[in-house]
This record gives C-alpha cells, sequence and structure tokens, in this order.
C-alpha cells in the first residue's frame, strides 16, 4: 500500500500570515490596473515601484535585504531598488532570489515556509525592469513594513521567540588564516527531559554572519557504560538556512543530561573577531507531550569517488533502506562550490521509482532544509529504498568553482567538496504507517471537494 504518489498542486504557503496579506494585495493588482485603464489615465498599464514592485519586496526580499540583516544590501525604497534592478531582474528571472534552489515543478512541490515567487510575480518584476524600472506615483506605495530592529531568529515569526538556548563557547577567529573548526562540548541547561518541536541554529551577528560556513549541534546521549556518544543532530546551520520544524506527531527527545557538541566550521574573513558564539534556539512541545513517534534528523552519505579534473564533472551516490516503514520530513543537500545538484529519488519494494525532490542550481552559500508539507511528507513502506544522487561541476560554467583548471576531492575544507544529505526521518511502525496512510488519504479526499470551489486558483504556484 502507497500513498506517496498522492499530491497536490495547491498554492504554497508564504513566509508568513503578514506575508499572505501582501500577497493577497498583489494578486490584486492585475484588476486595478485595467480599471484605471477604462479610466484613461496616462499611462494606465505601466508596471510601477509603487504599485507593484514594492509588495513584492515587501512580501519577499526586505526580510532578508534591509539593515541588520543577511542580504548585502537595502531594498526598502525605490532609490535603492532601482540600483540593483537589472541584477534583480537576472536573479528573480531565474528564480536564484529569493534564495530556493528546489526543482520547480519535478517532485513534491508542497514546501513548508515556501518563499518563491509565482509566476505573476516574477512576470511582474520583469515587466518592470523592462518598462526602465519607473518609480511610478508614490502614493500608491504600500505602508512601509516596520521591520524590528534587531537579529531574529528565523521561526520567530511563526513561533515566537524559543524556549530555550544553547551557546557554543566563544571562539577568536583570527583575520588571516585557513578553514578552522571549533568543537566545544557544552551542557543542555535544561533541569528536565524535553521533546523538541523546533529548533535553529544561527552564528552571531553581525559578523558571525560572514565567518561561519556552517555549524552543527551535535546531540550527545549518555550510554550504558557512561560515556557520551553521538546520537544525532538537531539542526544544523548555514547560511539560508531557516531551522528545522518537527511535525506534530513526532519528537525529538532532549535529555537534561545530554550533551551539545557543537561542530563550528569558521573561516577568516580579513578581520579578527573575539570571543564568537553560536547558538541553538529550541521550542519545546508543551510539557507532558509525549510523540506518536521518533523523528530524527541524520547526515546520509552519498559514496564514490570525487575525482574532479580541470574541467570535469562527476557524481555520486547514496542507496539508504530501514527496517520498519518511515516518513521523510524533510531534505537538504550538502556539497560545496562544486556541487551541481542533488536528487532524492524512491524504489519502492514493488520496483516502481519516483522521484521526491531535485535541487539543480544547488548554490553552496544556501543551505535551505526543504521541510514537506504534513500531507506531502513522502510515507514509504518497510522495504523501499531511499537514492540520493549528486551530481558535480568543475567546468569552467561553474562560476563557484575557485580554479576550473586544477583538481578537486572530497575533503572538509570549503574548496574541497562534500557529498551528503540531511534528512528528517519520522520512524513508523506498521500500524503506525497504516493509520497515518488512511487519515491521509481521507484528509485529502475530502479537501479535494474543498479545492474544487476555486478559492485557491489566484496565483501559479
Ligand atoms: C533569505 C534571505 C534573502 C531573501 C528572501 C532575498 N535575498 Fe537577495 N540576497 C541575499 C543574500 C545573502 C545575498 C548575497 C549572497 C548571494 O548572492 O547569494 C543576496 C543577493 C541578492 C542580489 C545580488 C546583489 C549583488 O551585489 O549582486 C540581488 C539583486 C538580490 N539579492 C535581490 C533579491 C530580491 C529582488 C529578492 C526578493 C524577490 C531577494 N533578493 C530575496 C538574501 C536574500
Amino acid at each position: 500500500m502507497r500513498t506517496l504518489r498522492v499530491r497536490s498542486d495547491r498554492r504554497l504557503n508564504p513566509l508568513a500570515p503578514l506575508a499572505l496579506a501582501i500577497l493577497v494585495a498583489v494578486t490584486a493588482t492585475p484588476l486595478t490596473a485595467q480599471q484605471s485603464m477604462a479610466n484613461g489615465g496616462a499611462h494606465p498599464d505601466e508596471v510601477t515601484f509603487s504599485k507593484d514592485v514594492a509588495p513584492i519586496l515587501q512580501a519577499n526580499c526586505q526580510i532578508c535585504h534591509r539593515p541588520a540583516s543577511v542580504g548585502p544590501m537595502s531594498l526598502l525604497t525605490y532609490q535603492e531598488t532601482r540600483r540593483y534592478a537589472s541584477r534583480a531582474r537576472d536573479l528573480v528571472s531565474k528564480r536564484l532570489m529569493p534564495p530556493f534552489h528546489l526543482d520547480t515543478g519535478f517532485g513534491i512541490q508542497d514546501i513548508k515556509d515556501d518563499w518563491r515567487l509565482s509566476e505573476e510575480e516574477i512576470e511582474t518584476f520583469v515587466a518592470w525592469v523592462d518598462a526602465g524600472a519607473p518609480e511610478g506615483d508614490p502614493a500608491d506605495l504600500p505602508p512601509p513594513i516596520e521591520w524590528p530592529n534587531k537579529q531574529m531568529w528565523q521561526l520567530e515569526d511563526i513561533l515566537g521567540p524559543p524556549d530555550h538556548v544553547i551557546r557554543s563557547k566563544p571562539f577568536d577567529v583570527p583575520a588571516e588564516g585557513g578553514d578552522t573548526w571549533w568543537r566545544p562540548r557544552v551542557p543542555t541547561g535544561l533541569a528536565e527531559d524535553r521533546w523538541v518541536m523546533a529548533a535553529e541554529t544561527r552564528p552571531s551577528f553581525p559578523a558571525g554572519r560572514q565567518i561561519v560556513h556552517h555549524a552543527i549541534p551535535r546531540l550527545l546521549r549518555l550510554n550504558d557504560e557512561g560515556e557520551y556518544r553521538r546520537i544525532q543532530s538537531l539542526s544544523e546551520y548555514a547560511m539560508g538556512k531557516v531551522g528545522e520544524i518537527v511535525p506534530r506527531d513526532a519528537g525529538r527527545l532532549l535529555k537534561a543530561t545530554d550533551m551539545i557538541e557543537w561542530d563550528a566550521h569558521y573561516y577568516p574573513m580579513g578581520y579578527d573577531v573575539t570571543g564568537d558564539q553560536v547558538e541553538l534556539g529550541i521550542w519545546f512541545h508543551e510539557e507532558g507531550y509525549e510523540p506518536e513517534f521518533n523523528q530524527d534528523l541524520r547526515l546520509y552519505p552519498l559514496r564514490g569517488d570525487i575525482a574532479l579534473r580541470p574541467g570535469g564533472t562527476a557524481m555520486t551516490q547514496g542507496f539508504h533502506r530501514w527496517d520498519h516503514p518511515v516518513r521523510l520530513d524533510s531534505f537538504q543537500p550538502h556539497g560545496h562550490v562544486h556541487l551541481h545538484a542533488m536528487s532524492v529519488q524512491v524504489v519502492y519494494p514493488d520496483g516502481d521509482v519516483e522521484l521526491i525532490s531535485m535541487v539543480t542550481d544547488f548554490d553552496a552559500r544556501w543551505h535551505h532544509s526543504y521541510i514537506y508539507e504534513d500531507d506531502a511528507a513522502p510515507l514509504l513502506p518497510t522495504g523501499t529504498v531511499v537514492v540520493l544522487t549528486g551530481w558535480y561541476d568543475n567546468t569552467a560554467e561553474n562560476e563557484l568553482t575557485p580554479d576550473p583548471e586544477i583538481w578537486y576531492a572530497r575533503g572538509s575544507r570549503t574548496m574541497d567538496e562534500m557529498s551528503h544529505a540531511w534528512i528528517a526521518v519520522t520512524h513508523l511502525t506498521e500500524d503506525g504507517y497504516r493509520k497515518l496512510v488512511e487519515e491521509r488519504e481521507a484528509r485529502l479526499a475530502t479537501d479535494g471537494e474543498d479545492d474544487s470551489s476555486g478559492n485557491n486558483g489566484t496565483d501559479g504556484r
């Protein structure tokens, strides 16, 4: 029995409720344009910054492109945006900004916190730049968003501030030198065991955003011999990462006696940074919560040689199988500057193959964890094999390779290559699997009826 093939084309969730309100406003603009055309205005159908582009920036770009955020420049005003118009046209039309590299149109498209632009929004943006990036009437501007003037957790929008924060020990990063790793162990600081509902790792601000390549809080647990052993990771930070949200029916246990072993990869950026700390924010399920299933986030390796000759390409694969049914809750490819694409496929016990997710324009500066919507997360019967495939590119076409004239191989420095995926897996029992399949089928059957009422057709996502 399989339900994986049950997929819907329903629209994706925008970044936050706020964004939703703005999106509704955006999708309503073509109507306004038509109306003003009927009124015989000067350039009635002209796409302008004030009327059409500012709402798109507010909903999809300013969270990063404003002072004190991760983007290299601010896109709050017309003047600021105009300077970057043609570069933005290029990146927006290729779907490289906002950064979200999951292929559109292949595999599961129902992703939590999906901030991709709709086709309509992309067309509007492109039409605006092609028309010479006109400002339009400032009276048409939407009211500015009051962005908080401090570093926020990315999940804060949805979940509020974290219940608990665990910090790495301070580390001094010199101005010059090569990659360095910082692996201090710290206690959880908890008085009692708790079930984790969400976790987000973040670097310090502002320096950490430049010098931290990635940071992983590994979870260590005492075994019967009284030794701490790694059991899983709680979350991984790499730029662009939102964090991990665990589905309602699953939890990740954090015991008061556990330790966090940080694995922070730093690289010097030309200035001294003293006492840098990486932070793990945790949101808990309510006290007394008992999960039906356990979920963990683990690294799944892809094997094989990555010997990239000058101008060469390579491919690696990883095969994984469990002795019980599972649900795949998220997928995050990991590689460095040569990883160009990674896919997840599943081979069912009957031999059928299905593509789950594909990331073609992987960019090592952006490590996104694609978290499947609850009713889209693949439910895999016992015996299903997960196949990960990674493709590497050391040709001159790859703008990110430091030098396509030399060899590259596996390794952990920024310029070496890596090959793995992070996957959050909920471990099911046979009964639990059957129950989830039935519940999902029932829900999707009723949803299907609701959808036919037609209130979803407002955008092309
Ligand atoms: C999640 C954060 C984030 C979001 C959302 C985002 N950006 Fe960016 N953007 C960045 C970062 C960080 C960079 C610099 C690194 C890079 O290019 O990947 C960047 C780079 C850019 C650049 C290139 C700047 C240059 O100097 O070449 C442009 C243009 C741009 N973004 C436009 C946009 C637009 C337009 C949107 C919305 C439609 C958007 N971005 C949404 C974070 C973001």
